[in-house]
């Protein structure tokens, strides 16, 4: 059944480089395994949300929750959904801008149109933290 998990995790302290290197696994990894998603980091932690068929996303998120790079890695949301919402990339970095007044427009553009509104709302909500 095709779903969509969204956990938060912590990591205080990493690098573009470093985040830079979780995507490139995500592309390396995520096509052959019918993954996709997003996920956006502000500094301190991570959201993400992964979309694919739940064996191949438990085996992922078993293996992200073992990464080193982060803690506390918490299950916010899981869903089965009819369709993807994010179904062109491996793993959409969003960006979140500095300015916190230009940070709904900017994810407001940037968020998948299909993305389920109690989903988006949770994006949203975390965009917005300091
Ligand atoms: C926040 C976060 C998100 C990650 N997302 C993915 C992902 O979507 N796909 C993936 O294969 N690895 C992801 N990883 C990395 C995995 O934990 C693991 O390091 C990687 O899959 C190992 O494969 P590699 O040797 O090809 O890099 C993520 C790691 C972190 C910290």
């Amino acid at each position: 059944m095709l779903s969509q998990y969204l956990y938060i995790s912590t990591a205080p302290s990493l690098t573009r480089d470093d985040v830079a290197a979780i995507l490139d696994s995500s592309a390396r990894n995520n096509p052959a395994r019918g993954i996709t998603g997003l996920l956006l980091y502000n500094g301190r932690n991570f959201l993400q949300l992964l979309e694919g068929e739940g064996a191949e996303l438990d085996a992922l998120m078993k293996r992200i929750g073992q990464d080193r790079r982060h803690t506390g890695v918490s299950l916010l949301n899981k869903t089965a959904v009819s369709e993807r919402a994010c179904p062109q990339w491996a793993m959409k970095r969003v960006i979140i801008a500095d300015s916190v007044s230009d940070r709904r427009k900017q994810l407001d553009a940037d968020l998948p149109n299909d993305l389920e509104p109690t989903v988006r709302q949770m994006v949203l909500n975390f965009a917005v933290l300091n």
